[in-house]
């Protein structure tokens, strides 16, 4: 059973809106080259494909994709845009679910594994991948990396957004190694704010790099962003390749 939270049909119906500027094709264009280059001539696995704001403009791009996607709703959103023998999605959970056939690209982008809020589902997550690749295959995470350099002795929250309609901040739990994400959001109506809350399981890129190993994976890559930018002290992602041994 997983831990993650549900993604609600309101959520589902709101999300494509939300995530319009991160869902153009100018912004995509750098994370599509990315992942079809890693692809090459063999199928992609998309864990947690949402509303397919990735996997449907990367099928498009002629890499054949697949989905696993916990949320009913979110997949259903998906399922407007393109039709199931075209791209499958398999609803469960990305740590356990298992669907046929294997890959040269497992991808699980935009800070999702951090929705898995124990690192036992984190580390099955990452066993997930390796069992769908071939050998020589890749596994991408897009992960931010937790900015506890902002969060000074006796601060709790640290601002990630502050604009004219989204005021957004994460409050964390640094024993248990979670964060929230609160959300106010104006809404149509500029009186009225929108709440929201999510909870998330930060990991360093380094625990990650070991998750990799205990699940038989190799570090190949680590770049800031997917234009390929070095990774520096102060990134504040990480694009993160783990390759399975030939
Ligand atoms: C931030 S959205 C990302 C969706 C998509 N990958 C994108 O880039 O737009 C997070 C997604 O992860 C899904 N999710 C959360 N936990 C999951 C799990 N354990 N297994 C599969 N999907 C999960 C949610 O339902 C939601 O669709």
């Amino acid at each position: 059973m997983t831990s993650s939270q549900l993604w609600t049909r309101a959520t589902a119906d709101r999300y494509d809106a939300e995530e319009a500027e991160n869902s153009s094709a100018a912004a995509l264009e750098p994370a599509l080259a990315f992942l079809a280059e890693l692809a090459g001539d063999g199928r992609a696995l998309e864990f947690a494909i949402g509303t397919g704001r990735v996997g449907v403009p990367l099928r498009e791009r002629g890499v054949p994709v697949v989905g696993i996607e916990l949320s009913e709703p979110m997949a259903a959103v998906l399922r407007r845009k393109v039709d199931e023998e075209t791209l499958p999605v398999t609803i469960g959970d990305m740590a356990t679910t298992v669907v046929p056939g294997e890959f040269t690209l497992v991808y699980l982008v935009y800070n999702t594994i951090s929705n898995l809020l124990t690192q036992d589902e984190q580390v099955e997550c990452f066993r997930n991948a390796a069992r769908h690749l071939v050998p020589g295959g890749r596994f991408v995470i897009e992960l931010g990396v937790p900015p506890l350099r902002f969060l000074p002795p006796g601060q709790v929250a640290v601002p990630f957004d502050v604009s004219e309609r989204h005021l957004g901040f994460d409050t964390f739990d640094l024993v248990e190694q979670t964060l929230v994400s609160h959300h106010l959001t104006r809404d149509g109506d500029h009186s009225h704010y929108r709440r929201a809350a999510s909870r998330h399981r930060y990991a360093w890129p380094a625990e990650l790099d070991l998750m990799a190993r205990i699940a038989g994976l190799e570090r190949e890559r680590r770049v800031a962003d997917w234009d390929g930018a070095p990774f520096a002290e102060d990134s504040g992602k990480h694009i993160s390749v783990w390759r399975k041994p030939a």
